[in-house]
C-alpha cells in the first residue's frame, strides 16, 4: 500500500524516532508499505517519520544512481547508529521527497560506521562510503529530527522560506501523496 509522505512542517519529521524491538506491531506490513512508497515516489530512500511515524527506521536503494564506482545497496536499516563518520567532506546536491523541488548542496563527511538491526533484529556494524554512505547519513538524520536544510547556511535557508512555506501548506506539485501539516 502506497503512503502519504509527510510535508516539510509537519512536527513528526522533527522527533528523535524511538528505538523498536521485534514486538513492533506490523513491521514487515510497515516496512512492505515503506518500499511500495518510495518507489512509487522515485526515491532513493524513507524515513519512517516521513510517512508519520517517530521510529528508529529507514530503508536504502541506491540502484537508481547506476554508479559502476560503487555496487548498489537496498537495506533495511532498524535502530541505526552511526558511529563514526571521517575522510574528505563533500558537497552533494541533496533534496528530499518531504520536501519537494528543492535540491541544495549539502557537505558530509566520505565514510561512515554503522551499527543498525535489519528486519529480523539482527546486529551488523558496516562501513560505507560513497553514495550510499550519502543516502544513509540523509535517511539516518531524518530519525533524529533532521533535514537537509539544516545543513545549509542561515542565508540560503532564509533565500528558501517562502518555498518551504509553500511546501508545508500544499502548494508544492508532485505526482506522489502528500500529507500535509494542517491534514492530521
Ligand atoms: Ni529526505
Amino acid at each position: 500500500m502506497i503512503l502519504p509522505i509527510v510535508a516539510y512542517g509537519d512536527t513528526v519529521l522533527r522527533k528523535v524516532g524511538a528505538t523498536i524491538d521485534p514486538t513492533y506491531k506490523d513491521l514487515d506490513k510497515l516496512i512492505e508499505n515503506m518500499w511500495e512508497t518510495m518507489y512509487n515516489a522515485n526515491g532513493v530512500g524513507l524515513a519512517a517519520p516521513q510517512v508519520g511515524k517517530a521510529i528508529q527506521l529507514f530503508i536504502v536503494d541506491t540502484d537508481a544512481f547506476d554508479d559502476e564506482k560503487y555496487p548498489s545497496m537496498k537495506k533495511v536499516f532498524i535502530n541505526a547508529e552511526i558511529m563514526e563518520e571521517w575522510g574528505t567532506e563533500w558537497e552533494y546536491e541533496e533534496g528530499c521527497l518531504s520536501i519537494p523541488h528543492i535540491r541544495e548542496k549539502v557537505s558530509r563527511f566520505s565514510h561512515l560506521l554503522i551499527r543498525y538491526q535489519d528486519e529480523q533484529f539482527n546486529w551488523f556494524e558496516e562501513e560505507y562510503d560513497g553514495i550510499a554512505a550519502r543516502v544513509i547519513q540523509h535517511e539516518y538524520d531524518h530519525c533524529q529530527g533532521k533535514l537537509f536544510v539544516d545543513h545549509i547556511s542561515q542565508l540560503k535557508r532564509r533565500l528558501l522560506k517562502t518555498k518551504l512555506t509553500n511546501i508545508s501548506k500544499g502548494g508544492a506539485h508532485v505526482d506522489y501523496k502528500m500529507r500535509l501539516p494542517s491534514n492530521r
